[in-house]
């Protein structure tokens, strides 16, 4: 089965990864085809300045004032000063507030060969979010407790939505506003069985056909859908044609709360110095 990393290739994209997919493309709805009514306040469009100004190409959310937690394989072959964010807005093009990016942290163990492991990066902006606004908020992490097979789940994206799959060599229409799609995980062994060579520290989802994250929905959120809002998963990959009854890869954000945990500490150390020293 043909991989993919999620995100809108919009500089280079990353390398894909082995074998054949049979599936043809079909013209289907992703994420099942719902349009939000309100804006997620913990998500944000990640942007990159092109000629056309700053456009899409991948999700993150928001775990602290000055912190965005997103997929490395977005950020890894780009600098900070090419990109910006746009948090509490429902509308990438529209609305919202920019933040610049001061510091960029991808994982150290991040890897694509010969499976993607460590797909997580941490982004500090500036200024800090409004946090004090309805539209503008942080996830919160949860514990280390493992999500099971079975949980309902949600995901939150502006990724395209229509299948078309990387190396077809067209480019993805995204929506403008975010979409929504609720499903269900499925456990790592079963992810193993239907093709994905996941470890301990990734999440699979699955739909039904027609259902699924797509290219652009890539560092965005998987939330527990019941009980306190959690984030369980980053999109990281899927298979080479979105939502074709094939499972969605995630970052498993509760492997992840130690290096979390690291990454902020020291920002924040670093600026209380700064602090100090002005
Ligand atoms: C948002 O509103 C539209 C139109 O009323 C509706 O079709 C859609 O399902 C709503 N989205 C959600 C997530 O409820």
């Amino acid at each position: 089965m043909q991989l993919k990393l999620l995100h809108l290739c919009l500089v280079a994209c990353l390398s894909l990864v082995a074998a054949t997919d049979e599936d043809s493309a079909s013209v289907v709805r992703i994420n099942g085809g719902q349009t939000m009514n309100q804006t997620v306040p913990f998500q944000v469009s990640l942007q990159q300045k092109g000629r056309a100004g700053w456009r899409h190409f991948c999700s993150g959310s928001i775990v602290s004032r000055q912190h965005v937690l997103t997929a490395a394989h977005c950020v890894e072959q780009l600098k900070p000063e090419q990109l910006s964010v746009l948090a509490g807005t429902l509308n990438w093009k529209s609305g919202g507030q920019r933040h610049r990016i001061v510091a960029k942290h991808v994982h150290p163990q991040y890897a694509t060969t010969p499976r993607i492991i460590n797909d997580i990066a941490v982004l500090q902006v500036s200024p800090a979010f409004a946090l004090q606004r309805a539209e503008i908020a942080t996830v919160h992490l949860g514990g280390a407790d493992r999500v099971a097979g079975r949980t309902p789940v949600r995901l939150t994206g502006w990724g395209s939505t229509t299948p078309s799959g990387a190396g077809s060599g067209v480019v993805a229409q995204v929506p403008d506003r975010l979409q929504v799609l609720n499903y269900q995980t499925i456990s790592n062994e079963e992810c193993v069985q239907k093709g994905f060579r996941v470890t301990a520290n990734e999440i699979c989802a699955l739909a039904s056909h027609g259902r699924g994250a797509c290219m652009g929905d890539s560092g965005g959120p998987l939330i527990l859908a019941s009980g306190r809002q959690q984030l369980a998963g980053i999109v990281s990959y899927g298979s080479a044609t979105c939502a074709q009854g094939k499972p969605d890869v995630y970052t498993r954000v509760s492997s992840f709360l130690p290096y979390i945990g690291r990454i902020l500490r020291q920002d924040l150390a670093g600026e209380a110095r700064a602090t100090a020293q002005n």
